[in-house]
C-alpha cells in the first residue's frame, strides 16, 4: 500500500503544481481578449497598435485610469505614475513604458476614434526574484519525485 501511494502522491503534487503554473499563464490571455506582452523590472516595453493609418486622437488606459491622452492638434497629457516614463508615438499610437515596476503589471487599453474597436494588452512584468523562485522550484520538485520513486522501488524489491 505504501509503495503504491507514494509515487501516486508525488505525481499528484507535481500535476497540481504544473496546473497552477499553466493556469497562471493561461488565465491572463483567456479571461480578457487581450494580447500578452511581457516586460522585465527596470526595462522598457512597447505596446504596438499595428495601426496602418495615422491616428487622430489617442487615449491609453491602465484599467480605468488614464495613462496618456492626446486630442487632435493638442499636446499630450501624461498622468502619474507614468510622467517622465513613457514615449508616445503620435502617428501610430504605439506606447513605450520605461523603468517598469511590478505595479505596472495590468491590463492596458488603447482607444482612438480612428479605430473601430479598442485594443487591449495584458502586461506581465517579470521580477528577477520571482523568476528565480519558479526556476528553482521545478528542478527541486523533480528531485523530490525521483527520491520518492526510488524509495518506493526499493521497498517493492525488498518485499
Ligand atoms: C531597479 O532599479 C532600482 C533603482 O535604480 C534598483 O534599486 C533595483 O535594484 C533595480 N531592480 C532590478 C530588478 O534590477
Ligand atoms: C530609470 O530610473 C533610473 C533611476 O531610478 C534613472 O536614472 C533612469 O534615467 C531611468 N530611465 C528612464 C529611461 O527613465
Amino acid at each position: 500500500m505504501a509503495a503504491a501511494s507514494a509515487p501516486g502522491l508525488a505525481a499528484g503534487v507535481l500535476g497540481a503544481f504544473c496546473l497552477v503554473l499553466w493556469f497562471d499563464v493561461i488565465s491572463c490571455e483567456q479571461l480578457s481578449s487581450a494580447q500578452s506582452v511581457f516586460g522585465v523590472v527596470n526595462k522598457s516595453v512597447t505596446f504596438l497598435t499595428a495601426s496602418s493609418i495615422p491616428v487622430k486622437d489617442i487615449l491609453w488606459k491602465k484599467r480605468k485610469d488614464k495613462v496618456v491622452e492626446k486630442e487632435e492638434n493638442l499636446d499630450e497629457s501624461i498622468y502619474p505614475p507614468f510622467r517622465e516614463r513613457i514615449l508616445l508615438n503620435i502617428v501610430t499610437g504605439d506606447l513605450t513604458i520605461f523603468n517598469l515596476s511590478s505595479s505596472d503589471e495590468d491590463e492596458y487599453e488603447f482607444e482612438s476614434t480612428s479605430i473601430k474597436d479598442s485594443i487591449k494588452f495584458f502586461l506581465t512584468v517579470f521580477d528577477h526574484s520571482r523568476h528565480r523562485y519558479v526556476l528553482l522550484a521545478v528542478p527541486l520538485l523533480v528531485i523530490v519525485l525521483i527520491v520518492i520513486l526510488l524509495g518506493a522501488f526499493q521497498r517493492w524489491r525488498a518485499e
